[in-house]
């Protein structure tokens, strides 16, 4: 752990570095500038001060000063844009090959699921040195997930996934918050991410978690029968519904005309508003399953229907 008098949190994550680096170029700009105007304020105020038997004279202009003042904030404002947007853009896109954690915020407590089973509480177990997605969103009230060891904080909204992805550069204990107010015990919304060995993460998984052996999807798989929806959705058939295996990824002609990419946010609106994006050529017969499960079961089916592979 970090040493109590440190001016940062813990470098752990391929982002930190970068973070920290902008920063300290946002304060140092910041400062460098705050101190020559307040020296610049007194050393005029001083030597131009009213004199007896000295008059003020008029300003002529100067262009090359003028230049020089627009072009000089011109320069540095656009390195803090480019070099601003390179950082996000590599923190928006996870890689391909990240590894997916579903995560739930929920006043007051963080559930994290890996796709293989385990759950966990307050408490997330990455392996050290691979890309880690976090699919994220809430039961009630917008949170904030924020690891200051990985530098990364992102807000997670009910009714939506958002998503983060953080690759963890040292094995270690780090601090995990709520950094979104969402009631009387937000301070308390806390817990750890535990960064393990490849091998220590797997003996984990095995071993690991609250809640069971079984991987998500075939938890999900489970729900699909028990809420009805193998009824209609036999999933290699286009029958009655629209055809699930291989869905997922592709993208999907509407009735409205349109097309979308059936992403996770996709199947989890279909499910919970079916007439919101219905599929070309077929009617809307899909009852709401809004109310009926929640936000992680939905993770589950969802998580069934990702692993519908079609036929060959
Ligand atoms: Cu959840 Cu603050």
């Amino acid at each position: 752990m970090s040493s109590p008098f440190s001016l940062l949190p813990e470098q752990a994550s391929t982002f930190a570095v970068g973070v920290d680096n902008i920063y300290f170029f946002l304060v140092a700009v910041s400062v460098f500038f705050t101190a020559l105007i307040a020296a610049l304020l007194i050393f005029f105020a001083v030597k131009y001060r009213r004199r007896p038997g000295v008059s003020s004279q008029p300003v002529g202009e100067d262009p090359l000063l003028e230049t020089l003042w627009l072009a000089i904030p011109f320069v540095i404002v656009m390195v803090m844009f480019v070099w601003g947007a390179v950082l996000y853009a590599q923190w928006a896109k996870p890689p391909q090959d990240s590894m997916t954690v579903y995560a739930v915020g929920k006043q007051w407590m963080w559930k994290f699921q890996h796709p293989t089973g385990p759950r966990e509480i307050n408490e997330l177990h990455v392996p050290v040195g691979v890309p880690v997605k976090l699919l994220m969103t809430s039961e009630d009230v917008i949170h904030s997930l924020y690891v200051p060891a990985f530098r990364v904080k992102t807000d997670v909204v009910p009714g939506r996934y958002s998503t983060v992805w953080f690759e963890a550069t040292q094995t270690g204990v780090f601090h995990l918050f709520c950094a979104e107010f969402c009631g009387s015990y937000h301070s308390q919304m806390t817990g750890r991410v535990v960064v393990q060995s490849p091998s220590d993460y797997e003996n984990w998984l095995v071993r690991g978690g609250t809640g069971g052996t079984a991987s998500l999807a075939s938890d999900g798989e489970q729900l699909f029968r028990s809420l009805g929806c193998a009824t209609c959705h036999v999933p290699d058939s286009e029958a009655r519904a629209p055809k699930l295996a291989g869905l997922f990824g592709k993208s999907v002609a509407l009735n409205s005309g349109r097309r979308v990419k059936a992403d996770e946010t996709y199947l989890r609106e279909s499910i919970l508003l079916p007439s919101a994006k219905v599929v070309q050529g077929y009617e809307t017969l899909m009852p709401s399953y809004q109310g009926q499960v929640n936000e992680e079961q939905l993770v589950q089916l969802v998580s069934y229907l990702k692993s519908l592979q079609e036929a060959p």
